[in-house]
């Protein structure tokens, strides 16, 4: 998906949420200039630090990445890869740039006809993105019919701030 959309991609820095062992690091385009890692695992962090040690530019953050404070308006990129938090994707909005790409994938609840036990609140449909993402460009944003049933989005922040109503 990164590929696929790489060129709407901003040049400037990239957050990978929820980094894990940096399956968003490896989707990072070259206009990347910069890398911040985010995980709430230390033993998670520790290990994703190893595999990417001959990569520069990486920044290693251990805290939760819908709470930690972070510069408004700083990110050029944005992924969110197997991280549903609706805290933090509320969040997003506030962290791109005007312009920036938040590229996101997730569990469909459709997941649960493979695993029953997994929780409602771990997964996300199109309909539920679009509610909180329906003013962004959308690049993609559709779910998987085969297993593992995946929700995927890419979208491009909006340019103009929301307007006010009195
Ligand atoms: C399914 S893994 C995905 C890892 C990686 N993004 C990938 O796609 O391979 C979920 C990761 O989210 C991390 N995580 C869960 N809640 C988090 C939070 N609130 N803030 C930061 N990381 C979190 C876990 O420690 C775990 O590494």
């Amino acid at each position: 998906m990164v590929q696929r959309w790489q060129t709407q991609v901003p040049p400037g820095p990239m957050l990978d949420a929820a980094c894990g062992l940096g399956r968003g690091i490896a989707s990072a385009p070259g206009s990347v200039s910069r890398i911040v890692a985010v995980d709430l695992s230390l033993t998670g962090i520790r290990q994703a630090r190893r595999l990417w040690a001959e990569r520069g530019g990486i920044g290693w953050i251990v805290a939760d990445v819908a709470t930690l404070p972070l510069p408004a308006g700083y990110f050029a990129m944005i992924c969110a890869f197997g991280f549903t938090d609706w805290r933090f994707l509320r969040r997003a909005e506030t962290l791109l740039m005007p312009g920036g790409v938040l590229f996101y994938e997730g569990f469909s609840p459709r997941q649960r006809a493979v695993r029953p036990t997994l929780d409602l609140n771990w997964t996300a449909t199109p309909a539920q993105l679009d509610q909180l993402f329906g003013r962004w460009r959308q690049l993609a944003c559709a779910e998987s019919t085969e297993p593992p049933y995946r929700t995927r989005l890419a979208a491009v922040h909006p340019t103009e701030p929301e307007e006010s109503h009195p």
